[in-house]
């Protein structure tokens, strides 16, 4: 029979060869489990003379001992290599390119507010604005458009539930108010105000829907107040504007006699292209006029003192003649099949 050294360097070479816990549990049977050879000796120490046993049974205890830590060292051992296995196989290659991260892009008619913003902006214009929820009087009445004027009724308007002085504005004209009486009111005092010169872009609201209109779409609206602004700067503005955003000389502009309650006289403002798809087709881009003397005064403006001229374009019509789109709601309804064509 083996000596009890051998027993427990037999085990502990059984438990390092164990692949598994199961296998390691296994190889612990075959030493201290019932029938285990350990505990065979154990049970045979009855057979022994008393003082013969006591030595006997230590030496076992001790086999005992030296084979559970063998057990645990190994067990511990086993976690750890799962361990490590698991996390090799979870591992993350960080080194690896990313998935799918395809740049976003302006949308088609920020990029036309952008160019219409600099442009303008290179020749002094500032950029202002004003709320999307407008009062009556802001977006009618100080525009000249008193209660009851048929003008009214040229802007189908939502109105806030409620609040029949409340409504989503119909247009960006009211900027004009807010900023000039702004101007008046920072530069009162003195002898000569200095010019006005702003482009107000945002969004606006009718109740109206088909393939050119959606009930929210865009306006640019323009204002340049001074002692000497006459309707030949606003030709002169307008056309070197579109030529520029259009980014041609082969283009023409005319101006129709038209009205708005809010300038006199007033004007459509047509482009036509003198080549490409649209030659000679001419398309209304934009109103303007010059500043009507009430809408100077409600601004806080003396009218005797100075002119200035507005327009209000629409910069979604724009950027359907630019990039030759035909169908105004194509901007908004959120398709990346269209929208990433404008990256
Ligand atoms: N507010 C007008 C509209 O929405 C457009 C417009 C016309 C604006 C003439 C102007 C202007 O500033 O002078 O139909």
């Amino acid at each position: 029979m083996e000596t009890l050294d051998q027993l427990v360097q037999q085990a502990a070479a059984d438990f390092a060869a164990a692949v598994d816990g199961a296998a390691l549990e296994q190889a612990k049977a075959r030493y201290l489990g019932k029938s285990g050879s350990l505990t065979e000796r154990l049970k045979a120490l009855g057979k022994l003379a008393p003082d013969e046993r006591r030595e006997a049974g230590a030496a076992i205890n001790r086999a005992k001992d030296a084979i559970e830590q063998a057990l645990d060292a190994c067990r511990q051992a086993l976690r750890e290599a799962a361990l490590l296995a698991q996390l090799a196989a979870e591992a993350l290659d960080v080194t690896l390119p990313g998935r799918g991260g395809a740049p976003g892009g302006l949308h088609p008619v920020s990029r036309t507010l952008e160019r219409v913003e600099a442009l303008f902006g290179s020749i002094g214009f500032i950029v202002a604005d004003g709320p999307e929820i407008e009062t009556d009087w802001h977006n009618f009445t100080a525009l000249n458009t008193p209660e009851n004027h048929p003008a009214r009724s040229m802007h189908d308007t939502f109105y806030l539930e409620g609040h029949d002085d409340v409504l989503l504005r119909t247009h960006t004209s009211p900027v004009q108010i807010r900023a000039m009486q702004e101007h008046v009111a920072r530069h009162a005092e003195r002898e000569h105000m200095p010019e006005l010169r702003l482009i107000a872009p945002g969004r606006v609201y009718r109740v109206d829907s088909d393939a050119t209109h959606s009930p929210m779409f865009h306006q640019v609206e323009g204002l340049w107040v001074g002692e000497n602004v006459s309707f030949a700067d606003l030709k002169g503005v307008i056309a070197d504007f579109l030529r520029k955003f259009f980014e041609t000389e082969d283009l023409q502009v005319r101006f129709r006699p038209s009205f708005f309650p809010f300038t006199e006289p007033s004007a459509e403002i047509d482009v036509a292209f003198m080549s490409g798809a649209l030659e000679g087709r001419w398309l209304e881009i934009a109103g303007c006029g010059m500043v009507h003397p009430n809408v100077l005064r409600f601004g806080g403006f003396d009218p005797e003192r100075y002119t200035g001229f507005a327009f209000g374009m629409g910069p979604d019509r724009l950027t359907m003649l630019r990039y030759g789109v035909n169908d105004l709601r194509l901007f908004f309804e959120g398709d990346l099949r269209f929208l990433s064509q404008f990256r």
